[in-house]
């Protein structure tokens, strides 16, 4: 595998690793806050970063290559409103966009057909987490105001349950 693919794919398990250290730090500032239902959809989330680090691991497995393990970041970000932790989340999820493309741009100049296929999924998957972000920040803006649509709300993301992401699926 040519070094700066290599490198970048080995970087990217702690670039997820890290976000899930960042959405267990939003879903603890839910937890104190009483949100319980936020701090369920903020768990799962980092449960699903998780699952990304070991999605990139696995590949590198796959290729023969070694794993690097290298030390995740502390979460450092306070917040003063509800709306923050979340417009924090999408801007991160729009930062990981731009970290799969960086991989995918070394994997088009490498002629690294395979990890460039490899990356679809992540490429899908980013497009749905922003989405996502960006839908969570406009219903807190129109309806977090309100006690009753917020307790709603809520209860919305206390519902949100974990799956297995595909590409890990039947491992
Ligand atoms: Fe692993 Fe939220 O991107």
């Amino acid at each position: 595998m040519d070094k700066k693919v290599y490198e970048l794919l080995n970087d990217q398990i702690n670039k997820e690793l890290y976000s899930a250290y960042l959405y267990l730090s939003f879903a603890d500032y839910y937890e104190e806050e009483g949100l319980d239902g936020y701090a369920n959809w903020y768990e799962i989330q980092a449960q699903e970063e998780r699952d990304h680090a070991l999605i990139f691991r696995n590949y590198l497995h796959e290729n023969g290559e070694k794993v690097k393990l290298l030390a995740i970041d502390q979460p450092d970000k306070t917040f003063s409103s509800y709306l923050e932790p979340l417009e924090a989340g999408l801007e991160h999820e729009k930062y990981v966009t731009s970290l799969i493309n960086d991989i995918y741009a070394a994997a088009v100049a490498a002629n690294d057909y395979r990890t460039q296929q490899f990356l679809g999924w992540f490429i899908d998957e980013q497009l749905e987490e922003e989405d996502t972000a960006d839908d969570m920040i406009t219903k807190m803006k129109l309806f977090g105001g309100d006690a009753r649509s917020l307790f709603e709300l809520n209860q919305e993301y206390a519902s949100r349950t974990y799956s297995v992401p595909s590409p890990l699926a039947g491992e």
